[in-house]
């Protein structure tokens, strides 16, 4: 069969752009265009078999990205599987705030923590764009740290992994600042579509306390914490009201919301 007949068939029973990722993925081309400039091109038994395998997996709703095990976050692919969760382009605005964060305060050699590294997309990214940065990667799951591993050797990023709950093991008494996307999805929250997080690490998605309990434990360590000056979260927008209360009461100041971002002083 060649390129056109299997796109032909495979866009039957996934999105066009889906199909089209799943062949890139197995000829290793990175361009759409060279589907159809080769469109003629007999795929080998080989090639048919794995994508034929990798379109049931789709059509199964499994995410692309598990199935090819790759996903871009600011330009650079990671490599993600199951032990991980699939970084989000929301995640990217953090990347964006941090460098503000430096720019502004000119603090030329950070000491930055992300806590909930998971593939190690935040930690990664930052030591790639600010290479004067000693950035440390915290999970409490070995086999996210082991992701990270992968995909900081893979991308020559010099990281620190750190295998910890929240900040409870810091090699560091003066981080300049913590980043973290931690896992802020309630069981019960109903406007959810919750068949798209089916094939995620549960340790990865859920927190109780409408999905608060793990961020309100950082807040109550970074505030404790005088070294630590700058504290940036993710979480649903629908949170972030009773975040920033939350971080009032201790002490933290709200400088900047940014989408699914929060930026707080302390
Ligand atoms: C929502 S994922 C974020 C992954 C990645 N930072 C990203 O933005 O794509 C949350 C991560 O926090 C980790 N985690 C959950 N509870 C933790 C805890 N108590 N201490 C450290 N890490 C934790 C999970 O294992 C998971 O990898």
């Amino acid at each position: 069969m060649n390129i056109a007949n299997w796109l032909e068939k495979a866009k039957t029973k996934v999105p066009n752009l889906d199909a089209e990722l799943i062949l890139l993925n197995i000829l290793r081309e990175k361009d759409r265009t060279y589907l159809i400039s080769h469109d003629t091109r007999d795929l080998t038994e080989v090639e048919e078999e794995k994508a034929n395998y990798f379109l049931n997996e789709r059509a199964k709703n499994k995410p692309l990205a598990y199935i090819i095990n790759s996903k871009e976050f600011y330009g650079r692919n990671f490599y993600v599987d199951e032990n991980v969760l699939i970084p989000r382009p929301e995640t990217e605005d953090i990347i964006d705030v941090v460098k503000n964060i430096l720019a502004q305060n000119k603090i030329d050699y950070p000491i930055i923590y992300d806590v909930g590294t998971g593939s190690g997309c935040i930690a990664i990214t930052l030591k790639l764009e600010l290479p004067n940065a000693k950035v440390v990667a915290i999970d409490n799951s070995e086999k996210a740290l082991e992701v990270a591993k992968k995909n900081s050797d893979t991308l020559h990023s010099e990281i620190i992994l750190n295998k910890s709950d929240l900040l409870n093991n810091t090699p560091d008494n003066n981080i300049d600042i913590v980043v973290a996307n931690l896992p802020y999805v309630d069981k019960t929250w109903d406007w959810l579509d919750f068949e798209s997080l089916h094939y995620e690490p549960l340790s990865a998605l859920y927190s109780s306390n409408d999905g608060l309990a793990l961020i309100y434990e950082l807040i109550n360590q970074v505030s404790a914490r005088p070294d630590i000056k700058h504290l940036i979260l993710e979480s649903d927008p629908s949170q972030h009201q009773k975040i920033i209360d939350y971080c009032h009461k201790k002490g933290l100041e709200l400088v900047e919301t940014r989408n699914f971002i929060l930026y707080f002083v302390d």
